[in-house]
């Protein structure tokens, strides 16, 4: 069969992304707004978001930067439609939850094992504090989002999801057979199949930098610390578990870009932090995914239809076009006063999403 030169998809949907706050929000929304319907915009603010009014000021300033953000993203910018996860911490109480359930563009509660990750400092402690919130996120429906790792320093970084599923989330699935939720970005083999075989409602987002990369990228001629997240990379045979899990066209995995800019400052530095900026390149390197696997016909219901269909919402109804079109990634994106260098800069993606902002915007 010949190689496509163009792809047209449902209006993608990131179902796990980070914008920041501040003067830098105008950088980071125009970022996914020119290629993006609806984001999951993470809660894990200084402080974190974790009533519903915060959520609500919070999506007021996006919405806010996003009217006043680069002009080359205009065209689209109205597309751009975030939905809101609150942070989950030990003292979340059942009316917050209820009052989350009531409101419709907060979709979930993200759990972050507090020490695991950014900004995670208030996150939960143990689980076992969390009971009043999650059966009332059970009984309503509302979704939990999970960062699947465990902190226990004892447990090798590398171990630390596979761990995760079998101290943390079984246990808790037993007890709140009825809560939904979604396991953020998978990175080993172990949780594709828990995802897979599991029964009940469960579904896992998956990251551009775990279809594309296995932990050798982190080393490569030295220390590499654009490529570097968390989850860390993990090794090659994890990195295809989750790409046939991708390209499989099963519902339970889709599109989460954990797109997660930090400036170059903070990134190159002793003891950098955890996160890599895709957004302005996401769907052209899920495209690179897709198609080294020959799979690019489950592209639109990966990046586009079974997010939309676990959050039951509406799939989009716009499109974006992806014409096979060199182009090279950008060394560095604004960000603020600041910059942030995009995961595989300086690099070439063979797919280039069309009228969209592919170039950084003049800071
Ligand atoms: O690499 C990461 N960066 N993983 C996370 O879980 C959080 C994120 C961030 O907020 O920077
Ligand atoms: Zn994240």
């Amino acid at each position: 069969m010949s190689k496509p030169e163009e792809i047209v998809l449902r209006r993608p949907d990131d179902w796990h992304l980070h914008l920041r706050d501040g003067e830098v929000l105008g950088d980071t929304v125009s970022a996914s707004a020119a290629s993006i319907g609806r984001a999951l915009v993470m809660p894990n603010l200084q402080p974190p978001i974790v009533t519903v009014d915060m959520a609500h000021a919070y999506r007021d300033r996006i919405l806010i930067a996003l009217k006043h953000s680069a002009p080359s993203g205009a065209a689209t910018n109205n597309l751009f439609d975030p939905f809101m996860a609150l942070y989950l911490t030990d003292h979340t109480s059942r009316e917050t939850v209820a009052e989350a359930s009531r409101a419709h563009d907060v979709l979930a509660f993200k759990l972050y094992p507090a020490g695991a990750t950014t900004h995670s400092e208030h996150g939960v402690t143990d689980i076992g504090r969390c009971t009043e919130a999650l059966e009332e996120m059970e009984k309503q429906g509302v979704v939990l989002c999970i960062h699947g790792e465990v902190t226990d320093p004892a447990v090798d970084v590398f171990d630390r999801e596979a761990v995760f599923i079998d101290r943390v989330l079984i246990p808790l699935r037993k007890r709140f057979p009825g809560l939904r939720i979604v396991l953020e970005h998978l990175t080993t083999a172990q949780a594709v199949s828990y995802v897979e075989e599991a029964e009940g409602d469960i579904a896992a987002t998956i990251t551009p930098q775990h279809l594309l990369l296995n932990r050798n990228s982190l080393f490569e001629g030295g220390l590499r610390p654009h490529a570097y997240c968390l989850p860390v990379l993990k090794r090659e045979r994890h990195r295809q578990a989750l790409v046939a899990a991708a390209t499989s066209g099963n519902p339970r995995f889709f599109m989460g870009t954990d797109s997660a800019p930090h400036s170059q400052a903070r990134k190159e530095v002793d003891c950098g932090c955890a996160g890599c900026f895709t957004a302005p390149y996401a769907i052209a390197l899920y495209a690179k995914a897709f198609e080294e696997a020959n799979a690019l016909e489950r592209l639109d219901d990966f990046c586009s239809g079974h997010g939309a269909d676990f959050y039951q919402l509406p799939r989009s109804t716009e499109t974006v076009r992806l014409r096979r079109e060199s182009q090279l990634v950008a060394d560095q994106w604004p960000f603020g006063g600041q910059r942030v260098v995009p995961l595989l800069a300086g690099t070439r993606l063979e797919w280039t999403l069309i009228g969209s902002q592919s170039v950084p915007p003049s800071a």
